[in-house]
């Protein structure tokens, strides 16, 4: 069984880890702020990689260790079989490393001596003078707490909140990853309507549509595991092709987006059309055929908007999600002030409807006046945000 860590969210680890158990991962654990653990086979990294949709980075365990001193830093480091791992043009990189209540502390000592203990040891393996120091980098990670340190290679490269059909930026686009991970804490289901009133660049609403057709999140890009030696391709394509054949198709989805800015809608509705390209077209490659539904995107002020603005809701209830804007900079906040004291007013044209709303602005709560039944804490990036429910 290979060991792996997954990284979210702070404040989305169970959401994650929930995730992990659904797709029968073994040994799901989470003891650190935006981190969970699990293990499975050898090839659980294409897996996990290709179907999470709340975790931002994979890594596989490659090292265990106790190290009070650089020199149990470096032989540690050196017993582990790198040569297994990477190819001889692979460039390698310590890329980073957190120390957390341990005698090695200085960061920068900690990552020269990794990075000395690997170069040497392939340096004996290979019988070479030096690596390539060109090329496609693998990354390596260090986390030391209470003196332990975790060897973590990266299989994913690009964070995975990078779906691959964004191309286009917008005014504070939310991650995908904390975007699926609200639509699984609000409980959405492919029939359920889903109405996001500040779509921006279109996240939340793409997002519930690859959810809602089982769209695997991470069809259209690559990960840093198909650099590495133990990349198997037939192996690869399997689990991917079992992916694609999951997708369903001519499904009746209602997810409806809007926003008061016409560029912010023209972006949200040109990365939904590539979403869905990219993901039609993986079906077709694999001999299969069918369209994902059409997102409902409309130009609106949030404050006017209402049920009649939703076609074929045949009197259904739903669900509103969304991300307000912060106001963070100082000549925003009287906007965003009035933003929030309207948004009562807006619930109320959706009777019965649940609604959650991510914000990364303290007065969220009592600019709306709203009593959230709930408020949970989610760090995304440097951004220190907040889910509030209804
Ligand atoms: C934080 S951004 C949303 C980002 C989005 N979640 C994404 O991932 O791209 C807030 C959005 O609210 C929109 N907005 C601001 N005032 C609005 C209003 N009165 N009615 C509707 N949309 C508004 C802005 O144009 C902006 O796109």
């Amino acid at each position: 069984m290979a060991k792996f860590l997954a990284l979210c969210a702070i404040g989305g680890e169970k959401i994650l880890a929930n995730e992990l158990k659904k797709l029968n991962f073994n040994d799901v654990a989470f003891s650190t702020v935006g981190q969970v653990e699990f293990s499975g086979d050898d090839t659980s990294f294409y897996k996990s990689n290709l179907l999470l949709r709340t975790a931002d980075r994979i890594f596989l365990r490659l090292g265990y260790f106790k190290a009070l001193d650089f020199d149990e830093l470096f032989e540690g480091g050196a017993k582990i079989n790198w040569q297994d791992f990477f190819r001889k043009n692979t460039y390698v990189v310590v890329d980073k490393v957190r120390c957390n209540k341990s005698r090695l502390h200085s960061e920068v000592s900690v990552q020269k001596i990794v990075h000395k203990a690997i170069c040497d040891k392939l340096c004996r393996v290979w019988k070479v003078f030096s690596l390539s120091e060109r090329g496609e980098p693998a990354k390596v990670r260090i986390y030391i707490d209470k003196n332990f340190v975790s060897v973590l290679l990266d299989l994913s490269g690009d964070p995975l909140y990078k779906r691959g059909y964004r191309s286009l930026s917008g005014e504070a686009p939310l991650r995908e990853t904390v975007a699926a991970a609200l639509l699984q804490k609000m409980l959405y289901r492919r029939k359920t309507p889903l109405y996001d009133p500040f779509c921006g660049s279109g996240t939340i609403a793409i997002e519930a549509l690859l959810y809602a057709h089982n769209v695997p999140p991470g069809i259209g890009r690559h990960f840093a595991f198909e650099n590495l030696k133990i990349f198997n391709e037939a192996d690869f394509e399997k689990v991917r092709e079992a992916a694609v054949g999951g997708i369903s198709t001519n499904c009746r989805v209602r997810i409806y987006a809007s926003d008061n800015n016409s560029e912010a809608v023209a972006t949200a509705k040109f990365h939904s059309k590539r979403a869905c390209f990219v993901a039609e077209n993986a079906l077709k490659y694999i001999g299969g055929e069918g369209k994902l539904s059409a997102i409902n995107f409309f130009e609106k002020d949030f404050s006017a908007a209402s049920p009649t603005d939703l076609p074929e809701l045949d009197g259904d209830e739903g669900i509103i999600l969304s991300n307000p804007p912060y106001g963070l900079r100082l000549s925003d906040e009287d906007g965003v002030k009035e933003i929030y004291e309207k948004i009562p007013g807006f619930l109320d044209n959706f009777p019965r409807w649940k609604a959650g709303f991510i914000c990364a602005n303290p007065d969220f709560e009592e600019e709306t006046g709203l009593e959230f039944s709930g408020i949970q804490p989610l760090k995304c990036g440097n951004l220190d945000s907040a889910f509030f429910f209804l």
